[in-house]
């Protein structure tokens, strides 16, 4: 969908915060303003709606939302008309709160209400609040076709699943985005079709949890006893089968579900990423318990082991958490050898932060002294920043496939692109252009990017 195509008599403005879902649902709420004739606009002033599409993982992630919401209430005294809204996690879990005790907002939407947004918005024309939070068993916006927001036309995501059944211990996601549901493969597969000939050329399939994908057909969704009739690494190569030069890329996958059937199925294609985030949150199987991630520390090196024998070559990161409640030193030890074992190209790393209403925060106490939760993340901070220059400087002298994605923020004779590992990699423009794959040499790296030059293309 193009914004362009629609007639805007009034303008929204958004802002996503959190995790990629997010940031993809941010472009299904644009294709449902846009049928109301909403047009975009990147400048909060021209705003006749402003909507933040907020972020509840940690109590940070909350309090960065709540001084913008005080701010661009600062803007709505000086607009009034102006509609703010707040979408997704925080609404879920703050719900009326946020339109009650603290009045900061006009409307309040949860993940599985978008398509009530134009009553929503009435309604809050009307000078009345708009809510809906209500969770659904079987919404996954299938045929709604987003509006790409962050338009590099090169790269998209494509929502696979909502919801997570998981209920890790620390994670507040299965309050805020509800029950786990697959989307329809077909039009998943039509997704990625209509993207292709748009002329992108990399898709990220998208779930909390993207190995236990599962359709059983419209009708049986929700019958557990309904045979699977595809599963994610049958997904996977339906979606790598689109077009050789559509690249393929999932998040995010989780230890306990991915099988050997699904790195067969990316050492299988060659147009499906060498590269996995698998987060193990925790080296210590006494954590992990506490965590509940439902697998052990051998269980975790087991699938590192099956990745590295089974896909050569492919780029592994994690999610790490400093300082889960009782984590002794020995524990955050095993974290840190859990680390140098995998090898990490990159990780994203948190200290805990208790998260109302969560299992971890009913059964266990938040124990350990934010001095020492500091402490140890600074640690494991380190040791990925050492993993990560010495994968980098390992890769001098080697030759990867590039997608040319942007210019370089640096150097506008350079472009700037990723590997199958997912790295960033820079090098002269040359005559080559975006969405062109070349083969580049590596000459030199930090932990951050590599740098080469074009060869044999
Ligand atoms: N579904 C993915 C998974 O299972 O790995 C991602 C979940 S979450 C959106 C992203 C990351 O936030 C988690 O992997 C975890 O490391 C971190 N996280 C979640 N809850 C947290 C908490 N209460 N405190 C600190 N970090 C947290
Ligand atoms: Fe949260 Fe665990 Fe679900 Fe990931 S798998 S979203 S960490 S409950
Ligand atoms: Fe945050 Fe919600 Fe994602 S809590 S990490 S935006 S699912």
């Amino acid at each position: 969908l193009v914004l362009s195509e629609f007639k805007n008599n009034k303008h929204f403005y958004i802002e996503s915060y959190g995790c990629a879902m997010n940031f993809s649902d941010s472009e299904i709420v644009a294709s449902i303003l846009a049928k109301q004739g909403y047009g975009l606009t990147t400048n909060i002033f021209d705003a006749d709606l402003v909507l933040l599409n907020t972020c509840s993982i940690r109590e940070k992630a909350e309090q960065t939302v709540r001084m913008r919401l005080t701010n661009i209430n600062q803007i709505k005294k000086q607009k009034p008309g102006m509609l703010v809204g707040v979408l997704v996690c925080m609404a879920e879990r703050l719900k009326s709160k946020l339109l009650e005790e603290e009045k900061l907002v006009d409307i309040v939407v949860g993940p599985d209400a978008y398509r009530s947004l134009p009553e929503l918005l009435e309604e809050a024309e009307g000078g009345q609040k708009g809510v809906n939070v209500l969770l659904s068993r079987e919404e996954t916006y299938a045929d709604i076709s987003p509006v790409r927001l962050d338009n590099n036309g090169i790269t998209a995501f494509i929502s696979i699943m909502r919801g997570c059944d998981n209920m890790c211990s620390f994670c507040v996601v299965p309050f805020t985005r509800g029950r786990e549901r697959s989307r329809n493969p077909e039009t998943i597969v039509q997704e990625a079709h209509d993207l292709f000939s748009r002329g992108y050329r990399e898709v990220t399939l998208l779930g909390q949890n993207v190995d236990s994908y599962k359709w059983k057909g419209e009708e049986n969704q929700t019958n557990k006893e309904a045979a699977v009739l595809m599963n994610f690494a049958q997904l996977l190569e339906a979606v790598a089968q689109v077009n050789p030069l559509l690249r393929v890329r999932f998040s995010t996958s989780h230890p306990k579900d991915i099988g050997d059937d699904v790195l067969h199925t990316i050492a299988k294609y060659h147009n499906i990423c060498n590269y996995i985030h698998l987060p193990v949150q925790s080296g210590n199987s006494a954590c992990l318990e506490r965590m509940n991630r439902t697998y052990d520390r051998e269980w975790y090196l087991n699938r590192i082991d099956a990745i590295r024998r089974i896909i050569p070559g492919c780029g592994i990161s994690s999610d790490v958490i400093a300082g889960f409640c009782g984590e002794t030193e020995e524990e955050h030890l095993d974290t840190i050898s859990m680390m140098q074992y995998a090898k990490y190209d990159m990780s994203y790393m948190y200290y805990y932060s208790e998260r109302p209403g969560t299992m971890a925060a009913k059964k266990y106490a938040d124990d350990v002294p934010l001095e020492t939760k500091k402490r140890r993340l600074a640690e494991i901070v380190e040791v990925q920043y050492q993993l990560s220059l010495q994968n980098n400087l390992d890769d001098i002298g080697k030759t990867f496939e590039v997608l040319v994605e942007k210019t370089s923020k640096k150097n506008e004779e350079e472009w700037c692109g990723r590997n199958q590992q997912n790295k960033v990699i820079i090098f002269p423009k040359g005559n080559h252009k975006v969405g062109d794959y070349v083969n580049v040499y590596i000459e030199s790296a930090n932990k951050a990017t590599l740098k080469g030059r074009v060869v044999g293309n």
